[in-house]
């Protein structure tokens, strides 16, 4: 069995390797997009917009200064937005020192320095004391926790009493799964250095266990889907597959691995959760 040094290693490298083509192509949001319906042709990046601010109405309660720490914070594309629109004092943390040093560029392009933070740390055991953020934010990072219990206890930990998690993550169908189900997923897995996920009701489950009170979960599947046929169409661009295959091996087989997450979506695999929990 893979270690999580060895895993962590490997989401590093990734990430490091994949950041700056998927910048350059897609943008500084590594996330899927939201939209309300099959006739909603919105842009990928409004709807990457759109997903953020549908999740920023699931937890009120926020004002300019409220203190979030943004857990797998990518090239800082949550942070620095949650920073201009709302006056949030964000950290960021990530595995990748290359997307830290570029979230810190972008930052201080955007003038945002005072606001923003980002350092290199792991999400299962943070530098951060004790209630610490009025709001985690955890976009699309979950999938990567090598161990899920261990992770939301830890935002359970840093958040002040009345705070809020916002998690939105990859997750499975619910009950079992045929062979075949089976070997899409481990396939999902083993390129996007995933070790597993759970079902939106499992991690509902798991956040009621950790002492959240209460639990929201929602699943977004629908509205995201439309991601993976816009991000496969724009690949297919010869100048942007040449990019891909530049960028090393890693990253070509994350660009393989968006058909398998279409095919993910349609067959009912692959499913978004979308889960709020307040800190009792
Ligand atoms: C798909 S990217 C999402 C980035 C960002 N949330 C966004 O929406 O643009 C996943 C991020 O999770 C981070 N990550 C994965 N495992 C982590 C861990 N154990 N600790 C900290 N960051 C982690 C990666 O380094 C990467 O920045």
């Amino acid at each position: 069995m893979q270690t999580q040094t060895t895993l962590h290693k490997q989401i590093a490298q990734f990430y490091d390797q994949s950041s700056g083509l998927w910048e350059a192509v897609w943008g500084e949001h590594m996330h899927h997009g939201y939209w309300k319906g099959p006739h909603d042709a919105k842009s990928p990046k409004q709807a990457q917009i759109d997903l953020m601010e549908e999740l920023i109405r699931l937890a009120p309660g926020l004002s300019p200064g409220s203190r979030v720490l943004d857990m797998g914070c990518g090239i800082g594309g949550s942070s620095t937005y949650l920073a201009q629109r709302y006056g949030f004092d964000v950290t960021g943390i990530t595995l990748s020192p290359v997307q830290a040093e570029r979230a810190g560029e972008r930052a201080k392009s955007l003038g945002l320095e005072s606001k923003v933070n980002f350092q290199v740390a792991n999400a299962l055991e943070t530098p951060f004391s004790t209630h610490s953020f009025d709001l985690i934010w955890s976009l699309e990072s979950g999938e990567h926790m090598a161990d899920k219990k261990q992770f939301l206890e830890e935002c359970y930990r840093l958040l002040k009493p009345g705070g809020t998690l916002l998690f939105a993550t990859w997750c499975c169908k619910d009950g079992a799964l045929t062979a075949r189900e089976e070997k899409i997923l481990a396939e999902i897995y083993r390129m996007y250095h995933l070790p597993y996920v759970l079902s939106i009701e499992a991690y509902d489950q798991l956040m009621e266990n950790v002492g959240f009170m209460p639990v929201h979960s929602l699943d977004w599947s629908r509205e995201v889907e439309k991601f993976w046929d816009l991000v496969i169409d724009s690949s297919l661009n010869p100048a942007i597959l040449g990019r891909i295959f530049q960028s090393g091996r890693l990253v070509v087989q994350g660009a393989l691995a968006m058909r398998l997450m279409r095919q993910g979506y349609r067959r009912g695999i692959v499913r978004y959760g979308v889960l709020t929990g307040v800190k009792a």
